[in-house]
Formats: C-alpha cells, sequence, structure tokens
C-alpha cells in the first residue's frame, strides 16, 4: 500500500485509512478480524471519534488493537470531537474544556496516550477561535496529541480558525466519492445557472491544494447522506456497468475502481473506508494498485450521471 505524507506533517500514513464507525456492534473476534484484514493490506491509519456509537466503536477499537498485540508505533490514530450528543441534547462544542475531555475520553477508550491526529469533527457556529487554539496548545504541550486537522469545514472557516491557532491544520474530512461530487461539480460548471455550478463547498478542493492539507474522504461508496452503497446498487445500473467494464480491463473489483477514481484526482486524497468485512477491505485495498487513465476517469463521472459541458 502507498504512503502518503498528510498536510505538511511527519506522518507517513497508508492512503486508503480505515475508519471504525461500525466497529462498535462487532463481536471481539470480528473486530479482531477486520484490524488484522487492513494491517495484513498495508493500512496503518485508522480514524474514530467519540460519537461513533457513543463511544462504543473506539472503545472496541482500543479492545482489539490490545487483543491483537498491535505495536501502538506500527499504526497511526486519528479521533474526532467537538459534536456533543445525549439522549435528548446534540450541539457542537469547540469550548476548551470539551475539546480537552474529548481527546482524554478517547484516549482511555482507545487505550493509548497520544493521538496522531485529533479532528474538529463538525463546524461549531458559535466558535471562539482563542479558545480552540487554547486546548490545541494544552493538547499539544501534554503530549496528548500529535497533530491537528478539520472535518467538514469550509475555507474561510478554516481561515478564521488560523487567526488563533497556531499549529498547522493537516487535514479535511469531507464526503467525497463517485456519487458525492460536489467539490468537483462546481469546478466543471464554473459560470453557469444550472443546479450544479451551486457553490456548496467553497471551493474546498482548490484551497485544501493551496494550503496543503489533506482531503480525506468519507463514505467513499455511499450515495447521498448514507443513502446506501452504489455498488452493485441496481438504481445506479449505467455507473455499474462501467465500473464492472473498468474492472474487468484492470482484474479487479468494482469498489477498487471506486477507489482508484478517489486515488486518481491530483490533490493526493486520502480515502477512508468503513468496511468491518475482510472480503471487502481486501477488495477496496486493491484500488491501490489501479491506475485510471484520464478517459476512465471521466467515463466514471458521467456515468454517475454527471454533465461536462
Ligand atoms: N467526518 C465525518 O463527518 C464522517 C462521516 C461519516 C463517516 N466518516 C468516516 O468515514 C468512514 C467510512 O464511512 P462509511 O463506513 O460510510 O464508508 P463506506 O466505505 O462508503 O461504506 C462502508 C459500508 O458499506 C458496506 N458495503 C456494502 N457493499 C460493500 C462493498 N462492495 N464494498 C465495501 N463496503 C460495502 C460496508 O459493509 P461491510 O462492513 O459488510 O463491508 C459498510 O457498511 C467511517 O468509518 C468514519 O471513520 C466520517
Amino acid at each position: 500500500m502507498k504512503k502518503i505524507r498528510l498536510g505538511n506533517s511527519e506522518l507517513n500514513a497508508s492512503r486508503i485509512g480505515l475508519g471504525v464507525m461500525r466497529m462498535g456492534t462487532r463481536s471481539e473476534r470480528d473486530a479482531q478480524k477486520t484490524i488484522e484484514s487492513a494491517i495484513s493490506h498495508g493500512i496503518n491509519f485508522f480514524d474514530s471519534a467519540n460519537v461513533y456509537g457513543a463511544g462504543k466503536s473506539s472503545t472496541a477499537f482500543g479492545r482489539t488493537l490490545k487483543d491483537a498485540k498491535i505495536s501502538r508505533d506500527k499504526i497511526l490514530i486519528q479521533s474526532k470531537g467537538g459534536i456533543v450528543r445525549g439522549d435528548n441534547f446534540k450541539r457542537v462544542d469547540y469550548s476548551k474544556e470539551n475539546l480537552i475531555q474529548s481527546v482524554e475520553d478517547e484516549l482511555s477508550r482507545i487505550g493509548t496516550d497520544y493521538l496522531d491526529v485529533f479532528v474538529l469533527h463538525r463546524p461549531d457556529v458559535l466558535v471562539e477561535p482563542d479558545e480552540v487554539a487554547e486546548a490545541f496548545n494544552i493538547l499539544e504541550q501534554s503530549g496528548k496529541v500529535r497533530y491537528f486537522g478539520v472535518s467538514n469545514q469550509n475555507s474561510l472557516d478554516i481561515e478564521l480558525l488560523k487567526t488563533a491557532v497556531k499549529q498547522p491544520l493537516i487535514v479535511n474530512q469531507l464526503q467525497f466519492g463517485i456519487m458525492h461530487t460536489g467539490m468537483i461539480d462546481q469546478q466543471i460548471h464554473v459560470n453557469m445557472t444550472d443546479d450544479a455550478a451551486n457553490m456548496r463547498d467553497a471551493e474546498l478542493l482548490a484551497y485544501s491544494r493551496i494550503h496543503n492539507m489533506t482531503i480525506q474522504t468519507w463514505s467513499p461508496l455511499q450515495f447521498g447522506y448514507f443513502g446506501g452503497v452504489f455498488v452493485d446498487n441496481p438504481d445506479f445500473p449505467e455507473l455499474n456497468e462501467v465500473l464492472g467494464k473498468l474492472a474487468d480491463e484492470y482484474h479487479t473489483s468494482k469498489s477498487a475502481i471506486a477507489v482508484a477514481w478517489i486515488l486518481r484526482h491530483p490533490a493526493n486524497m486520502q480515502v477512508i473506508i468503513g468496511s468491518m468485512s475482510e472480503h471487502h477491505i481486501q477488495e477496496m485495498a486493491e484500488g491501490d494498485n489501479v491506475n485510471l487513465t484520464r478517459q476512465d476517469w471521466y467515463d466514471i463521472y458521467l456515468a454517475a450521471g454527471n454533465v461536462l459541458p
């Protein structure tokens, strides 16, 4: 598995990472198989969040690392905080206390002394950049967090954070995949009046490249907001036909082609897959070895129902 450098950090991460959002409900035996399978395919990067399964995913992940005797220095662990959820309340909270508490809770669930990356999960409209900066300084100085990043944030909000935060923000985790291409659509349809021209993503693609932030693509196989998987889905016949044809040509699976489509983009994105199945992880990891041509890439984009003016 090829590695990429996350932002301008020293982190050498597999360009396909495994998200453990869906691990909370797995048996200990199954969770161990999932992690061992990922590692056997060269995945060294794992992504979690304090809210996944209300903490159960990180706990299951940490337990698995221990059971499987996986050495901490062989892997990179990222977790996210900021979202606060209970039975009858929900908010995003970038207060110093909450950010520090989120990290400490994750360290104890995962059973580690430090996170390689701590990411702000979703924007807090009530953000006070100075307070975030104070929390980041404390977390960095105590050795609990090595690097910081954001998720689902637009470029101007990142600039706002940077007015106070001194650490580089090395990643932005965003939904992106064949069936979720807003960042590309707006680039292609610039200055037009159709829906695809709507600026929903605040030119994040160009911003991330200019500022050397690695885009981590979440839910690479999903359509809509957790609408389901498009691979082998009869609702997307044209797309599946093209994916199937390319899978045959490259002697691989449709999911590998879906991953390769993201990796083909020159922004050097990192794909965060979420499968818990050994077979699916193996299929997606094959995407690392597929180098799609420009024409393949555009064929897939068009087969997904997009328009190239
Ligand atoms: N920052 C954010 O706001 C945000 C939001 C959502 C997710 N994330 C991150 O992104 C990660 C990935 O999200 P995701 O789980 O939605 O990603 P995904 O890889 O697009 O979807 C994985 C799901 O698809 C299923 N699946 C069905 N057919 C499959 C096939 N042929 N190949 C592979 N998987 C197939 C998997 O089931 P099996 O397990 O049976 O394979 C699994 O339930 C999460 O774990 C999390 O770390 C971040």
